[in-house]
């Protein structure tokens, strides 16, 4: 069995200097093998940066995955493309830097972890259903695959879960900063969530300051979102037991750790 730790957003300095300070100890207290991340959101102002990547992977995370803001700072787009740590959406069109999948060994294992991003309510890449079913075709030998769903509609990753379910391993869904509670296997042995939530300041609204939020939102004037540095933080994720053998799901939990 190989148990498979995905934490979601981690959002701006407090979510990164949390993950940093505690990652060690969740991953010994619950025997993690293996640890993905979405890493998007981890640079200050957003997106993800060189700094952010590094100090995330020194903190124990073994593959960082993406989404939406993944190409925000230009200067991160030649460090991403050599990266053999750092995924993001496959469906972006051919030809975009970086990788949308990677594979990796455990414990004499091989896996694929998968990025896909949603197209309901975000950039209209290339159906994520016809791009995954083409990349499972091409990786048929290898039976454990998890995939980062990046998405912010709840039925598009639902219907996606069902579609795949028995093909790969596990699917968890990213984006919308909110930690559901449907975690499960489904019929034929995938393990589901809709979405596994979020690392950073409790107190905020998807990680930003709420007074910022809140003036957005009365004065419909953009302004640049904060993130809130300060105050309780939290660290959202899921682990998966995977049977190496059949690449079937044995059990998924779903974890909430608050530090003051
Ligand atoms: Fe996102």
């Amino acid at each position: 069995m190989i148990r498979i730790l995905a934490i979601c957003d981690i959002v701006g300095l407090l979510g990164c200097r949390t993950v940093h300070e505690n990652l060690e100890k969740i991953k010994n207290k619950y025997n993690i093998d293996f640890v993905i991340a979405n890493g998007e959101n981890s640079a200050v102002g957003n997106g993800i940066t060189q700094k952010s990547a590094e100090y995330l992977f020194s903190a124990g995370v073994d593959v960082l995955t993406g989404g939406n803001h993944t190409f925000k700072w230009q200067k991160f787009i030649d460090y991403l493309d050599k990266s053999q740590k750092i995924i993001r959406p496959a469906n972006y069109p051919e030809g975009t830097p970086g990788n949308g999948f990677l594979e990796f060994n455990i414990k004499n294992s091989k896996i694929y972890v998968i990025n896909m991003s949603g197209v309901v309510y975000l950039e209209a890449l290339s159906c994520p259903i016809a791009c995954l079913d083409k990349i499972l075709e091409k990786t048929k030998n290898i039976k454990i695959k998890i995939i980062d769903f990046h998405a912010e509609a709840t039925a598009e990753k639902r219907a996606m879960g069902f579609y795949f379910d028995g093909k790969i391993s596990a699917i968890f869904g990213t984006h919308t900063h909110v930690q559901t509670s449907d975690e499960e296997i489904l019929p034929n042995g995938t393990a589901y969530i809709t979405d596994i939530g979020m690392c950073g300041a409790v107190y905020s609204v998807l990680g930003v300051k709420p007074e910022i939020a809140i003036k957005r939102m009365k004065n419909k004037i953009p302004l640049r979102f904060e993130h809130d540095n300060f105050g309780p933080s939290k660290i959202e994720c899921v682990y998966f037991d995977i049977d190496e053998i059949t690449g079937k799901a044995l059990d998924i939990k779903r974890l909430r750790f608050i530090f003051d």
